[in-house]
Formats: structure tokens, C-alpha cells, sequence
């Protein structure tokens, strides 16, 4: 079987180049992107659609030339499977219309096998057959706590003030929240392995509105029970942990299991690469960076590959890129990795 260059590196090989791809390729930037989702109503038709899902996963492969492909999909869909309805309002983000408060909100949140998400596992299914074997196909999760942030707040929040509330006064409830939700996300993630992802990636978006023990206690323990549980089954299928804003606990990171640390753009490589107990490192170009010309963008990117040097690393964006950067740009952030300059 061919090896990826993506899933060298995040085995621990050190690569002739790193591995390139982006997070949040798929959506937000592209006009082709846009074109397939105007077909239809609403976000959530448009996730449901396999057909449509595969498409668009495969466009940055065919627009942007990156190294692998993630599944079109949204942390959310696992909410909605458990019960909890929401609604995708354009230009401003998730909508639940019921938020979890306490016991008795907890009634109508189920674990649920895969079954329910069967919409996902077919996009798999469909994009590994057009994909042809030419690159890599990323399966993803939220990971328990980002999760719980949402259908606890309801939203997105600057504060997330409901979700601490329940954390720090039912912590009872907030724990056995944070439990379904996790043997969900095992059961989602098995079959998205099964139908043929090649790595997995567990976005913790909102990691670091925690301090670094309730990150411990209400964070960090369920994603290793995630890595572990997956690891013990399918020990060679590389999984990442992505926990924008916990840098302070990237060395408890490592030791979740996981074989590849995501980094957003505020730790410095050398301190990553220090206390990262020799995992991958992916990331972390700030996002604004492509907001510059490309001379402003080699320089950050060379300095970036000049850091990383010896280490296995996988190039990436330090969170999801903007839906207002220039394609161009991305492009070129590519070509920079690509030539290795
Ligand atoms: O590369 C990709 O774009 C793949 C698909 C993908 C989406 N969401 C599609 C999407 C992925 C990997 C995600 C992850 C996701 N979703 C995260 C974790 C990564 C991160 O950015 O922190 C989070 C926190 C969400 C929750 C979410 N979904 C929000 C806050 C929003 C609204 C704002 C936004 O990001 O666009 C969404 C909607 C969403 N998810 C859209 C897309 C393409 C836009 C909806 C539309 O097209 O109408």
C-alpha cells in the first residue's frame, strides 16, 4: 500500500517536505465550494447530501493541490444525533434551540452508534472510491468538550459563563454529559474508520477557555479515552489532537495517546517542540498571515519550516483559515511548503 507523506510524518517520520493541508479547506474559501452549497437550503440539507459532501471534500485536492483531504462535514452533527436539535444561521454560526441545564435536560440525550450519522460514513465511503487512492482522507470529531460547550451554551460565546456554570455547579451533570457525548464520538469515529478514513483529527476549539486543571478534569481525560479506546483497535491509523488555546498543557496533550499535536500560532516552536514528548507537530501559521503579500507569506513560512526542521511535521494553519483570504494566497502558502524554499 502507498504511504501518504501525510501519515509519515504523523507516524513520526521526518518528511523530504513537510505534508501540507488546511484546516476548514473544504468550506469558507472557495468559489466552487460556494457554487455546490448554494444548491441548497440550508447547511444542514447540504451536510446530509453524501453526493454533495464528497464533492466538495474532493475540491481542494483538485483547486489547492493539498496533501489530503478532511470529510465535508461539521462537529455538530454528533449533537443532533444525541437529541439536540440546532439550526445553522447564515453568517453567524450554530443555533440550538434546547440547551442542556441540568438532570433532567439530560433525558433526551442518547448515545448513539453510527447509524445516525449513516450520511457521513457514506460521504467516506464515496470519497475513498473517487479519491482513487491519490491522497489521504481525514475523518474528524469535536472533541467531548467543545462539544458540551456548545449544547450546553447554545451557541457560540465569548464567554461560555452557561457552560462553566454547569461545570463548576452540577459538575455531576457536566460529567455525565461529557461521557455520552465521548462513547458517541467512539462509536463515530469507528465507523468513520471502518468505511476508510486514513487519520483522524479531534478539533478541541474551545480548550482554551479552561484553566489548565479543569482542562485536565473536564477536557483532556475524555479525548484520552477516545485516542486510547481507538488506538487499542486501530493502532495504525494516526490521530491528531487539535486544542486551540492549551498550550500550557501540551505535554498532558501528548500523553492523551495521540500521535500528532495541532498548535495554533501563539506557542513558540521551540517550547512545542521541547515538551511535545517527540509527537507531530501540525500547524501554526497564524491565518492572518494570508492576509499579506506573498513575500510576507514566504518569510513566515520558511521561518516556520526552518523551526520544525528534524522534527516530524505536518504544515498547517494555526486554526481555520478565514472565509475572507484570497485563494491566491492559499495557493501560494502551498507552493511555499511544496518547493520546501
Ligand atoms: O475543512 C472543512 O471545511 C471541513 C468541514 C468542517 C466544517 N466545520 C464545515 C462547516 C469542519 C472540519 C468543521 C469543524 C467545526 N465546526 C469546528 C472546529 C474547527 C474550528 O473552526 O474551530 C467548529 C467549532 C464548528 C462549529 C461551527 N460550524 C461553527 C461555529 C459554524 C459557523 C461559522 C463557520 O465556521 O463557518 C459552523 C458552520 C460550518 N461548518 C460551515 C461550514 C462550511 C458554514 C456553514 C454554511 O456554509 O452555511
Amino acid at each position: 500500500m502507498q504511504d501518504f507523506i501525510l501519515l509519515q510524518a504523523a507516524r513520526g517520520l521526518t518528511t523530504s517536505r513537510p505534508p501540507v493541508w488546511i484546516m476548514r479547506q473544504a468550506g469558507r474559501i472557495l468559489p466552487e465550494y460556494r457554487a455546490v452549497r448554494a444548491k441548497f437550503n440550508g447547511f444542514k440539507e447540504f451536510v446530509k447530501n453524501p453526493e454533495a459532501c464528497c464533492e466538495v471534500t474532493l475540491q481542494p485536492i483538485n483547486i489547492l493541490g493539498v496533501d489530503a483531504a478532511i470529510i465535508f462535514s461539521d462537529i455538530l452533527v454528533v449533537a443532533e444525533a444525541m437529541g439536540l436539535d440546532y439550526e445553522m444561521i447564515e453568517s453567524k454560526g450554530p443555533l440550538f434551540y434546547k440547551t442542556i441545564q441540568n438532570t433532567n435536560d439530560l433525558d433526551t440525550i442518547k448515545i448513539v452508534d453510527a447509524n445516525s450519522l449513516h450520511y457521513v460514513i457514506e460521504a467516506i465511503k464515496l470519497t475513498k472510491v473517487k479519491l482513487l487512492n491519490t491522497a489521504p482522507l481525514i475523518g474528524f470529531a469535536g472533541a467531548p468538550f467543545t462539544l458540551f460547550a456548545y449544547m450546553t451554551e447554545g451557541s457560540s460565546s465569548k464567554t461560555f459563563s452557561k457552560a462553566k456554570n454547569l461545570m463548576f455547579t452540577r459538575p455531576d451533570v457536566a460529567h455525565e454529559l461529557l461521557y455520552r457525548i465521548t462513547a458517541t464520538t467512539i462509536n463515530y469515529l469507528e465507523a468513520q474508520i471502518l468505511a476508510g478514513v486514513d487519520m483522524i483529527q479531534l478539533f478541541d476549539s474551545w480548550a482554551g477557555i479552561l484553566s489548565p486543571g479543569n482542562y485536565q478534569e473536564f477536557g483532556l481525560g475524555y479525548c484520552a479515552k477516545i485516542i486510547t479506546t481507538l488506538k487499542q483497535k486501530f493502532p495504525h491509523i494516526p490521530i491528531t489532537l487539535f486544542a486551540k488555546g492549551a498550550n500550557h498543557s501540551i505535554t498532558d496533550i501528548a500523553f492523551t495517546g495521540c500521535d500528532v499535536i495541532g498548535l495554533d500560532w501563539t506557542i513558540s516552536i521551540p517550547y512545542a517542540r521541547l515538551h511535545s514528548a517527540g509527537k507531530a507537530l501540525q500547524g501554526n501559521l497564524d491565518p492572518c498571515i494570508l492576509y499579506g503579500n506573498k513575500a510576507f507569506i514566504q518569510k513566515n513560512t520558511i521561518q516556520l519550516i526552518e523551526a520544525m526542521k528534524g522534527h516530524p511535521f505536518i504544515a498547517n494553519l494555526g486554526h481555520g483559515v478565514y472565509p475572507d483570504t484570497h485563494v491566491d494566497h492559499i495557493k501560494y502558502f502551498i507552493e511555499c511548503i511544496m518547493k520546501n524554499v
